[in-house]
């Protein structure tokens, strides 16, 4: 006989609309080894970051259902470009459902740089979305900050074919990272999930470019110290000792989430394909 889950055996879900959001993963299964997780990788529909906010809004929604339905306890939009897009929907539409969202990090930005120049790397979606412009202001306005604004145009889908290191690649950070540091940025903020996991990428391209130390910033670990925080606000933490399980799912080829789970992070755990009703946005 199958038990019910109780609340605090259910999942936690996690979305991105591709590898992007193993970056955020990786951090929440070190501080939450216990929880199980299913992740959510949409590669069939990415990248987002070059689609209208509405479409993006939409499909957000559609996946954060099939994670519900799969009995998921609380959310993680492991994807600026979707947060910037969807977490007010979402949250008005699951109340009472824990949902946190993933930003570009503004504020550890401007605490971090000693110049006042702050690159911030994203998607076109999450840097001309409102969400992301207000917090842009209120940051800019609180520390005199300078934001120095790059959306990286194809750097998610290179992210995407596995190309972390290839010479394409390495063009591509070039191109978007030389005339930051040009301009004089001497911390440069991750505003994508997907751009973490070419970070040795990035800072051998800084490295190549200039002798200036350059701070890298990713929001990941700070997280998935907030999802932690809400499980337990919420009383739903899995408390049983055992190991979290993990669960992959992906609207592209399994072959390639189980690919990039262990070239990324070393796992081999299950991987489903899930096939979405055609999507006309
Ligand atoms: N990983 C996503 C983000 O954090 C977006 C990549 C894309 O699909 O464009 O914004």
């Amino acid at each position: 006989m199958n038990l019910p889950l109780s609340a605090n055996d259910a999942p936690v879900g996690i979305f991105d609309s591709g590898v992007g959001g193993l970056s955020v993963l990786r951090h929440i299964r070190a501080q939450l080894p216990h929880e199980h997780l299913l992740y959510f990788a949409d590669s069939g529909f990415a990248p987002y970051g070059d689609k209208p906010e509405h479409v993006i809004a939409e499909r957000s929604l559609m996946v954060a259902r099939f994670l519900i339905e799969r009995g998921a306890k609380a959310l993680v939009v492991a994807c600026n470009t979707a947060t910037v897009a969807a977490i007010a929907l979402l949250r008005e539409r699951y109340p009472k459902l824990p949902i946190v969202g993933v930003e570009p990090g503004l504020k550890p930005g401007a605490a971090a740089t000693r110049n006042g120049k702050v690159g911030v790397m994203a998607t076109e979606g999450t840097l001309a979305g409102d969400k992301f412009l207000l917090l842009r202001d209120q940051i800019r306005a609180a520390t005199a900050t300078e934001f120095l604004l790059q959306p990286c145009h194809g750097l998610a889908d290179q992210i995407e074919l596995g190309e972390l290191d290839s010479d394409a690649t390495t063009r591509l950070l070039e191109h978007y990272i030389v005339p930051l540091l040009d301009a004089g940025a001497d911390t440069l903020v991750l505003g994508c999930t997907h751009y973490p996991l070419v970070q040795a990428s990035i800072e051998r391209v800084i490295s190549d470019a200039t002798a200036r130390e350059v701070v890298l910033i990713d929001t990941g670990e700070a997280v998935a110290r907030q999802l932690a925080r809400r499980l337990q606000a919420a009383g739903t933490a899995r408390t049983a000792a055992g190991p979290g399980t993990l669960d992959g799912y992906t609207t592209a080829s399994a072959t390639a989430l189980s690919a990039a789970f262990n070239s990324l992070l070393g796992i081999d755990p299950p991987v489903h394909e899930v096939a979405f009703p055609p999507f006309a946005g």
